[in-house]
């Protein structure tokens, strides 16, 4: 048991939560996090209204009521906030945008707020809008990029600047030894993405949790590349052969990249997916070709170059627990 104000505000034993991680966040997924004694997010931002309650429902029953939802405010989501709470979710985490009116319907409902900054000026906002845990993303996350510079620097600003509201650091951290440096930073729980796309119960293609595990950090690039669904975010995405090919193009702009418009493979649902789309390959997506999975959006942060395998969510949580307390043992002899 390691308790935090995070671990108690969130009811987890361990001071670890799984971010939300597209079509590989099912209800499974959730429930083998929870199981684990951690805490997942399933990202609500583009399913319609309508289909919001169902999947709040199908959650909290996998995870027996220890989930969050997470909304990327990159049009206004209200109603799908207003959907979960109603169907009874108590944990919301936000990102992109102003937070503001989000945290203003869901502290009103009772529930708890999370909100992903980009650094420590965005922290000090944190306060005056009712928000119960900070996420300070470092840059060298993966996925779409809120943080601004690497986490060495930016959770200890954070938490600096965040006038004692706790955080939790995302980005950059795969095993125990950095959820032991995130602790000695400042703080209270560590949000990952990377390490559990690489989990056995994650939906995503094993094609994509081969590459994460084959990766260097270095292989994690920055790109804006994948807009289709999502214009003009930054986002972290492993180097691929589409990468390759639209920068031996000469970089052009969006609209005029190569093989623009073409339709890359099925999801398991049947969904179409356009080259440059946002989604990624999940578990029963059809190519149109051979290896197209690998030309989609492959989110991961410079973490990946710590992933070596793809475990149960059980293990990696004991091994994250087991691996910080030897971090952090092998610290205090050091400066004993
Ligand atoms: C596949 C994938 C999907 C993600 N989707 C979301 C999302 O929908 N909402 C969100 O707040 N963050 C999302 N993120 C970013 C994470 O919240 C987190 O900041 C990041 O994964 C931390 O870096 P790490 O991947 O090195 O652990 C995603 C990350 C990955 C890898």
């Amino acid at each position: 048991m390691a308790s935090t104000r995070i671990t108690e505000l969130l009811g987890t034993a361990v001071p670890v939560i799984a971010a939300p991680l597209g079509l590989g966040t099912t209800p499974a997924f959730l429930g083998a996090v929870a199981a684990a004694g951690a805490i997942g997010f399933v990202g609500l931002t583009h399913p319609p209204p309508d289909e919001v309650e169902a999947r709040v429902r199908a959650v909290a029953e996998a995870t027996g009521g220890r989930f969050g939802v997470n909304f990327s405010l990159i049009a206004d989501k209200r109603e799908n906030l207003r959907r979960a709470i109603d169907a009874g979710a108590r944990i919301v985490s936000l990102w992109q945008d102003d937070p503001g009116p989000y945290a203003r319907i869901a502290k009103d409902a009772g529930a708890l707020v999370l909100w992903t900054v980009s650094g420590p000026a965005e922290a000090a906002r944190a306060r005056d809008l009712g928000v119960d845990i900070i996420v300070a993303q470092g840059s060298e996350a993966g996925g779409h990029l809120v943080g601004l510079t690497p986490g060495l620097v930016n959770i200890p600003a954070v938490v600096d600047a965040a006038c004692g509201v706790p955080v939790a650091a995302a980005g950059g951290i795969a095993d125990g030894r950095g959820l032991a440096a995130a602790l000695a930073l400042g703080a209270e729980a560590i949000w990952l993405g990377t390490r559990f796309v690489a989990s056995r119960e994650c939906a995503l293609h094993d094609g994509y949790k081969a590459r994460i595990v084959e990766a260097d950090p270095g292989d994690a690039v920055e790109t804006l590349l994948y807009d289709i669904g999502w214009p003009d975010s930054p986002h972290r995405v492993l180097r691929n052969g589409l990468i390759d090919a639209w920068m031996r193009a000469g970089c052009p702009a969006s609209g005029a990249r190569p093989g623009e418009g073409e339709i890359v493979g099925r999801q398991a649902d049947g969904t179409a997916v356009p080259r440059y789309h946002i989604q990624s390959p999940a578990v029963g997506f059809e190519g149109a070709f051979e290896g197209a999975w690998a030309e989609m959006a492959l989110y991961a942060g410079q973490s990946a170059g710590l992933v070596r395998d793809v475990p149960s969510v059980a293990e990696i949580v004991e091994r994250l627990m087991l691996e910080a307390n030897e971090a952090a043992g092998a610290a205090t002899r050091i400066l004993r």
